[in-house]
């Protein structure tokens, strides 16, 4: 059955944004016609590498060339280095809005598609500068990075959407529908054919691992009882008199009911629209699956890999992709099983985690989300994931919407909590990081316990 909503109506899409994005594409135009390489740069997450992806097709679909570098982060120091490089375009994804005085510095033209909170510098005029902030529209919900790329390449290509939402739904974009640009995205990509939505159950891995493992794999939504614990989903399955060793996409009608009626009822979320492309391989074909499988590539530094999928590179690149996502998901539960055991510790507004083992170094933001969702921790409570880096901790935030709607920006809190120790930090209210060193750590936590109190009596 294919379902549909109503279509986004372009009238409710501000005219500004999609103005924005004519001049980014208008730029990028003039660039390729005098045969120029592109430099893009892009963030090493789903969203990132899907942004990256997007701009990579954009130019392709007119022969030209590129050079992709795929960061963790930004730093002032690679934006220097970027200076003495002779390119002539520069198209930032993922990051760039946080630091446009010292992009705009550049002797080059410049693109950026961003969707962080952006600081307050007015940009160059060298800068097209895309972010869904600068036209009143959300950047942790209404639109991603893969997004923006998406509007700043639309008048080249639009055969892109799809991968443009592949990077909304790896940055939990998708609550109960998609909203804004996101929304407006999923129907020009309907349009063009690149884009499947169906209604079905949204478990992960369904054309690649039997339903066992499908079911404790699928984080979000969240199946509280069953994500991450691979013994209780086979024990739910026996229960229920579902086989549990093969695929979902294999299982027979009568027990595709049987299991929608059972999952639904803990929690009603897990049947709604799934999104697929027919222009990828089944195992990556549904977009959540693709962004999975990208995160597990970008945690491993295997950008090569994450970005051949993104252009439909073939069975090596999905072989190597899902052995990624494989130890990566073993790496959550093992994490989400120490959250379960640990506990958090709770302050006045905050509560944090905290760990020595650096393998929790690349997963404390993924875990610190899920053990919210799934309620391990009490999720009206932001929590902060800190990470021992030598002589600093990095640090991962996450809160709820209902939060947000209380009035918590973790992106406003770590950005001035950090800068008070010499350290850095930003994102998004939702969704928040920080640099700080590990000697402030106990300063630094009752500082953005005492913004976070602020900000929620404000
Ligand atoms: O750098 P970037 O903006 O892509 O990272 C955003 C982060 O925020 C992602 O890790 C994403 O999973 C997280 N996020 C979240 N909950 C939301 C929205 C985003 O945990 N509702
Ligand atoms: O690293 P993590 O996934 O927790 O980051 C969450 C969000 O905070 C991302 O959007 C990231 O780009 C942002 N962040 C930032 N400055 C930092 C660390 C993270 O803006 N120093």
């Amino acid at each position: 059955m294919t379902h549909r909503k109503q279509p986004y109506s372009l009238s409710k899409l501000p005219d500004s944004i999609l103005k924005r994005g004519s001049e980014a594409s208008k730029l990028l135009e003039e660039h390729l016609e005098k045969g120029s390489i592109i430099r893009v740069i892009s963030h090493n997450d789903a969203d990132g590498l899907s942004a990256a992806g997007v701009v990579a097709r954009a130019i392709s679909s007119r022969n030209g060339q590129f050079h992709i570098s795929i960061l963790s982060r930004l730093r002032k120091e690679f934006i220097k280095k970027l200076g003495r490089e002779k390119y002539s375009l520069f198209f930032f994804c993922d990051m760039g809005s946080a630091y446009l005085e010292e992009i705009s510095r550049l002797k080059a033209d410049i693109i950026v598609a961003d969707h962080h909170q952006p600081s307050e510098f007015e940009a160059d005029s060298n800068v097209v500068h895309v972010n869904p902030h600068l036209h009143g529209l959300d950047g942790s919900r209404d639109l991603s990075a893969s997004g923006a790329a998406y509007l700043a390449t639309r008048n080249i290509s639009r055969n892109t959407g799809q991968l443009a939402l592949v990077g909304a739904l790896g940055d939990m974009q998708y609550s109960d529908g998609f909203t804004g640009a996101n929304r407006f995205i999923m129907d020009e990509a309907i349009e063009a054919g690149v884009l499947q939505v169906h209604s079905d159950l949204k478990l992960a891995s369904r054309y690649t691992e039997p339903l066992y493992r499908s079911i404790a794999y699928t984080f979000n939504p969240p199946l509280p009882g069953l994500t991450g614990d691979i013994e209780a989903s086979k024990g739910f399955l026996e229960r229920i008199g579902v086989s549990y060793g093969i695929k979902y996409a294999d299982i027979s009608p009568e027990e595709k009911d049987i299991l929608r009626d059972e999952l639904s009822r803990i929690n009603p979320d897990i049947f709604g629209e799934v999104f697929t492309s027919r222009e990828f391989q089944p195992a990556v074909g549904d977009l959540s699956d693709f962004a999975g499988i990208l995160d597990a590539c970008g945690k491993n530094r295997k950008y090569g890999i994450g970005i051949g999928l993104c252009l439909g590179e073939g069975e090596g690149a999905l072989e190597v992709g899902l052995e990624l996502q494989k130890n990566y998901r073993e790496e959550l539960i093992r994490g989400l099983a120490w959250i379960r055991r640990e506990g958090s510790t709770v302050m006045e507004n905050i509560q944090y985690i905290y760990s020595e083992d650096r393998v929790f170094k690349g997963i404390m933001g993924t875990i610190a989300s899920i053990s919210l969702s799934l309620k391990l921790l009490n999720p009206d409570i932001p929590l902060l994931g800190l990470s021992r880096m030598d002589q600093h901790v990095k640090v991962s935030a996450r809160t709820t919407r209902p939060a947000v709607e209380r009035g918590v920006n973790l992106g406003a809190a770590l950005r001035d909590a950090a800068s008070s120790f010499g350290g850095t930090g930003g994102g998004h209210d939702i969704a928040a990081g920080a640099m700080v060193p590990y000697r402030d750590m106990e300063s630094f936590l009752q500082l953005v316990d005492e913004i976070t109190g602020a900000q929620i009596k404000s």
